[in-house]
């Protein structure tokens, strides 16, 4: 599974990118909100570190106006995935820049059907959103379950990007029923090496070690 980091924080991108642990980024209008960045700006610097799929969201809601957006992002880099939405409108401008040979990803994903019309729309990538399902009190799980049943029913090559992760349990169940990518944001990836079991077993070793009064080095 693919790890996307869903930040625009730089140097958070880049501590996790010298790890190897960063095949992607992704940010939408929110995240650039926080970083209180301008998008070009800060889109161009993320794509100078990271050589993976960086997804920059179009903001209008008409197609031929997403359309220009996406180009204009499109410039950035080559590794600028213009992200739209899933609207009618997101689907056309995703026909348009798919066959321009762009990256799409087709974001605010909640159903299979949603998923489906979007690989038909020629997507590269789906973000189902799994935490604002859960939100609901619906299982954002069974979402990804079922588009991964449902692509591979048909063998679309759309990649299923979970998004809005914020458990370490959706990382897991995105790995166990076979998420081609997910993307979260830095805390919850470096969550990922933490167990209490770890920590409590560091803190014996630590002090036996101490009372044995040796070193290594
Ligand atoms: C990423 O592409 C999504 O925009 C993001 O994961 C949404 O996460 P949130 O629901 O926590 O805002």
């Amino acid at each position: 599974m693919k790890f996307f980091v869903d930040s625009a924080d730089v140097a958070a991108i880049a501590e996790l990118n010298d790890l190897g642990m960063v095949d992607g980024v992704t940010t939408n209008p929110s995240i650039i909100l926080k970083s209180g960045r301008n998008i070009l700006e800060v889109t161009k610097e993320i794509c100078s570190i990271v050589s993976g799929p960086v997804s920059a969201e179009v903001v209008s809601l008409k197609a031929d106006e997403m359309i220009a957006e996406g180009r204009k992002l499109a410039e950035i880099a080559p590794n600028i995935t213009v992200k739209v939405p899933l609207t009618w409108d997101g689907l056309k401008a995703c026909k348009v820049l798919s066959g321009e040979g762009k990256m799409v990803n087709v974001t605010l994903c909640f159903s299979v059907n949603q998923a489906l019309i979007a690989a038909k729309a020629g997507a590269t990538f789906i973000s189902p959103f799994i935490g604002r399902l859960d939100d609901i009190n619906l299982d954002g799980m069974d979402l990804i379950s079922d588009i991964r049943q449902v692509y591979d029913n048909y063998g679309f090559e759309t990649q299923i990007l979970a998004a809005s992760i914020r458990t370490l349990n959706h990382v897991t169940q995105c790995a166990l029923v076979g998420a081609d990518v997910m993307t979260a944001p830095p805390s919850v990836i470096k969550g990922l090496a933490s167990h209490v079991l770890t920590d409590k077993g560091l803190d014996q070793f630590v002090k036996d070690w101490a009372k044995t009064g040796q070193s290594i080095l």
